[in-house]
């Protein structure tokens, strides 16, 4: 690994090199077509777009991704003020980067292994070599001494392949899903080589504070290097460091979505299309076999099935946003959802009034908000989930304290979201009970527990989270050429 990279003189957009490098798998804009047939860019409804861009915007930085699909002539382009750098991925490379080493090995793995991560040599190869190609990328278009942030587990040999290319460069990675304990990390045959490629960085960021520990233990066993808490000491002197920095949503843009007139009609249109029940459950999801979307449609099923809750009071509208479609797990699971909801409306719908309305399709950001007002009970139960943003931003529509959050224990936001009914996703009983309680309980306790968390969401918005990591990655000691990354101005 370490002999193929080869040194690269920046490659700069337009004679142009930048001060901050942003490296993500996606680019933070999707492919649309516009109505006279030429093709344009949208910015992608996430948040990280967010948070992020106000950061570029005030350093002069860049975005280097993949914009999905195999279109292979993409030049540099402006998209919203955004200097963005596309990168190409062929079809190998999708299959065997993206789908499979990514998705088939680290993604599982890195859950729980809620799937069956597989392991495959020419996986590897192919991951090895994207992130290679993303490295010298990065290495092209960033200023003397700039600051580059690259993100998430499908980046993880970037920070090590660039620091070698351009040791002048300040480099932070941040890990978007849950970093495993060692003893499922240890499965890996190349878990050596992941580590060493996060050491690269000199920050390492994850979303709660065992995910830093568990690195910070890994590394102390399988790579030797000294540490002490949250800092590894390498032997050339250089250290890094590893934090948590739970990332969070552009929460007062969500709000005032919410309180658009616009929202509020659309919330009154669905609300009739559905028949008006008294209480609506929503489930909110990329469609991913770490979500839990079977066991908690089987627990309200159940509830349904005993009597406990009538399809003339309530129902449940699942969203389950298209993903990763062409990966096999992700299609069983798929097929698996289309038959128990079928099985589902069967048994319980009556003529007009399903159980649950089931909508396999992407919705842009009213339409989610509108959804989100209109929920009495939010159903938020992933096995295992880095943090859950769906969770937060249902938190920060509810503008009038009510509405009932049942979130899981294993995603990072319970750390925070400690007054949501909080249910363990494999106790199917315990399940019950938590949404019926939900379902059940008056307008004071669901008052008291939506203020709190509200006040959580608003204090700790997605600029504060970049903020956070840009202040710890550019505060680190050392007093190399770096230049001073300016924090955007405050909202
Ligand atoms: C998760 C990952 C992201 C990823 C997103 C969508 O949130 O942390 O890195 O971009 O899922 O998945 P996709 O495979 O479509 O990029």
């Amino acid at each position: 690994m370490r002999a193929a990279v080869a040194a690269v003189t920046p490659d700069k957009v337009d004679g142009v090199s930048y001060d901050l490098v942003i490296v993500a798998n996606r680019l933070p804009v999707d492919r649309v077509e516009n109505a006279d047939g030429t093709r344009g860019w949208r910015t992608s409804p996430g948040g990280l777009v967010t948070a992020i861009e106000p950061v570029m915007r005030a350093n002069h930085g860049v975005w280097i991704g993949w914009p999905g699909g195999t279109e292979t002539d993409l030049e540099p382009f402006e998209h919203d003020g955004m200097s963005l750098a596309p990168m190409t991925m062929t079809p190998e490379e999708i299959e065997e980067f993206y789908e499979g080493f990514s998705n088939g090995t680290l993604w599982p793995l890195y859950h729980d292994v809620v799937g069956k991560p597989e392991y495959h040599r020419e996986w590897w190869e192919r991951y090895v070599s994207v992130n290679e190609r993303f490295a010298e990328k990065a290495a092209g278009l960033a200023a003397k001494g700039a600051t580059v942030w690259v993100h998430d587990y499908q980046l993880q040999l970037v920070p090590e392949m660039l620091r070698r290319i351009r040791p002048d460069l300040r480099i932070g990675f941040y890990l978007h899903i849950p970093f495993p304990p060692a003893e499922l990390f240890q499965q890996l045959p190349w878990r050596r080589q992941l580590l060493e490629g996060l050491l690269g960085a000199d920050l390492v960021g994850f979303q709660l504070p065992g995910g830093a520990q568990n690195f910070v233990r890994l590394v102390r066993q399988r790579v030797g290097h000294r540490t002490q808490s949250g800092t590894v000491f390498l032997p050339d002197g250089r250290e890094v460091r590893a934090a948590a920095f739970p990332i969070s949503i552009d929460a007062k843009g969500f709000e005032e979505l919410a309180r658009k007139p616009a929202v509020e009609k659309r919330v009154e249109a669905i609300r009739t299309a559905l028949g008006n029940p008294k209480k609506i459950f929503l489930g909110v999801d990329r469609l991913d076999y770490t979500k839990g979307i079977y066991a908690r449609l089987r627990a309200f099923a159940e509830l349904m099935g005993e009597g406990h809750i009538d399809v003339e009071d309530a129902v449940f509208v699942q969203v389950a946003v298209p993903s990763r479609e062409q990966v096999e797990q992700y299609r069983i699971l798929r097929d698996d959802i289309d038959r128990l909801v079928g099985r589902i409306n069967g048994d319980h719908g009556r003529i007009g009034r399903p159980a649950i309305h089931y909508l396999h399709n992407s919705y842009p950001r009213e339409e989610m908000a509108a959804f989100y007002r209109l929920a009495d009970v939010m159903v938020v139960t992933p096995y295992r989930d880095g943090m859950n943003l769906v969770a937060k931003e249902y938190v920060a529509t509810r503008y009038e304290d009510d509405g009932a959050l049942v979130l899981s224990e294993f995603a990072g936001a319970a750390d925070e979201l400690r007054q949501a009914w909080l249910v363990n996703p494999y106790d199917i009983n315990g399940m019950k009970a938590a949404l019926l309680e939900a379902y059940r309980a008056d307008d004071r306790e669901t008052t008291r527990r939506m203020r709190a968390m509200r006040r959580q969401v608003t204090q700790h918005d997605v600029v504060a989270w970049a903020e956070a990591f840009m202040t710890s990655l550019t505060d680190l000691d050392g007093d190399g050429p770096h230049s001073t990354i300016v924090k955007p101005p405050k909202r």
